[in-house]
């Protein structure tokens, strides 16, 4: 079959070698992807934010399935207009990608079917008073979100009065996130460690693929601003058989059946974000994608066809065993610009990429271009540099990444030197 994969990313990057691994493949397009994905599949160009230019060109191409990276397009009913069309898609509708682009749905909806989550209120715009009466009275530190999408920048988590009231002033007064900060919710702090989970399912039955671990902080030890993501490793053995068992059971089946009980009947991959807390795990936060740096650490622990499963899904009945996991692990290391979270450079030319010949080693891309025959930086997360150890040694894992690193540089690159140390060294 012709698949077209949307979106520019590492995660994007990696879904498109999982993909073209597929022997059901015929050939992959990915718009616009990046210049890792053109190694694998025809980047195209189509006019922006047009849905009929895409739609014309799966027909004109006869793609048999539409599979949408990020975040964006499927809260904003791509998937929804493709259906329509008769075109097959791996992501869930518009009103399903609900659970990610309005944080206050998600959480009337958990609290009503008694699905563990951090404590909260909401308020809209015009109880900015309320919310402030509200904060005086909160636990420290206590959280604040942005109800909808906000490029990764509508949580915070304060420890003082005055910088909650400043996170509630950002969405209520100065509207820094715009209609995303209409409404806020005000959440319980919660404590332990993270981690991510993906779903695949098709709305009633569901597999979950090995959990991983990111690294948000641009500091080592989690200090600092908060990023897009620093890194990652799968799998984290925070995550055990029996917690795994308790997300399936007490998160994962109940949030599909809320969502057809509401007739948003969720398909596609639902990212459980997780607070393993003492009270056993609880969801921080739900995404309507796959998760990005965990994607890149993840889909390589998979054996099977990984195509099979997405087009099961989209087709309406999961395939459950075209994958599972192959016994091995994997660390992410993210690669940034200088000045990132910040203002950053671009256009600094990367070297030694080719140099990256080891099975164990793949440098995803992420933020890069291609100028004349260079590949130049282009983002503030730029490289995605990733060991696959065949045996579940994270430790090994770890050291093959940074081994990879050796090899490569651009002029300021950064990156944290402690991705997934929270496991090999047990810290808490
Ligand atoms: P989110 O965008 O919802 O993933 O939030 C970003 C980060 O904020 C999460 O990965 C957590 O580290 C942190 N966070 C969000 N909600 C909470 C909470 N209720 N308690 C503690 N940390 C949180
Ligand atoms: N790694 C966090 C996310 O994908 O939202």
């Amino acid at each position: 079959m012709n698949v077209l994969l949307i979106g520019s990313g590492g995660r994007e990057h990696a879904l498109a070698l999982k993909i073209s691994q597929s022997k059901s493949l015929t050939k992959l397009f990915i718009y616009p992807g990046n210049p890792g994905t053109k190694q694998l599949g025809q980047n195209i160009e189509l006019v922006k934010n047009d849905e009929n230019s895409l739609i014309n060109f799966c027909r004109e191409n006869k793609i048999k399935l539409v599979v949408v990276g990020p975040e964006k397009p499927l809260i904003d009913g791509l998937a929804d207009k493709l259906i329509l069309n008769g075109i097959k898609v791996f992501g869930p509708t518009k009103a399903a990608a609900r659970l990610e682009g309005e944080k206050s749905f998600a959480k009337n909806l958990m609290q009503e079917y008694g699905i563990p989550t951090a404590d909260y209120e909401v308020f809209t715009k015009d109880e900015y008073f309320d919310a402030l009466e509200y904060l005086k009275t909160s636990k420290l530190p206590v959280v604040i979100k942005a109800d909808g999408i906000a490029a990764g920048k509508g949580v915070v988590v304060a420890s003082n009065f005055e910088e909650a009231k400043d996170a509630l002033e950002d969405c209520f007064v100065r509207s820094t996130f715009g209609a995303s900060g209409n409404k806020v919710v005000i959440e319980e702090f919660m404590t332990g460690q993270e981690a991510s989970i993906f779903a695949i399912t098709d709305g009633n039955e569901f597999i979950l693929l090995p959990a991983a671990q990111d690294h948000k902080r641009i500091g080592e030890d989690d200090t600092g601003k908060n990023t897009g993501g620093m890194g990652a490793y799968a799998p984290t053995p925070f995550v055990t058989n029996i917690i795994l068992d308790q997300v399936a059971l007490r998160i994962v089946e109940p949030t599909l059946k809320a969502m057809r009980d509401k007739f948003s009947m969720y398909s596609g991959c639902l990212y459980v974000g997780l607070m393993l807390t003492e009270d056993g795990p609880k969801v921080v936060e739900y995404n309507c994608r796959f998760g990005d740096p965990e994607t890149q650490v993840v889909l390589p622990l998979l054996e099977g066809d990984f195509l099979e499963l997405l087009n099961s899904v989209a087709s309406g009945k999961l395939k459950k065993r075209s994958v599972k996991y192959n016994g091995g692990s994997s660390v992410c290391v993210v690669a940034a610009s200088k000045g990132y979270p910040d203002a950053y450079e671009k256009g600094k030319v990367i070297f030694g990429l080719n140099e990256i010949t080891s099975d164990e080693m793949i440098v995803y891309h992420a933020g890069t271009i291609e100028n004349e025959d260079k590949i130049v930086t282009n983002g503030g997360r730029v490289l995605g540099v990733t060991s696959i150890i065949k045996e579940n040694n994270l430790i090994k894992a770890k050291e093959t990444a940074y081994k990879a690193l050796t090899k490569l540089h651009f002029e300021g690159i950064y990156y944290r030197k402690d991705i997934s140390d929270k496991a090999t060294k047990n810290l808490d």
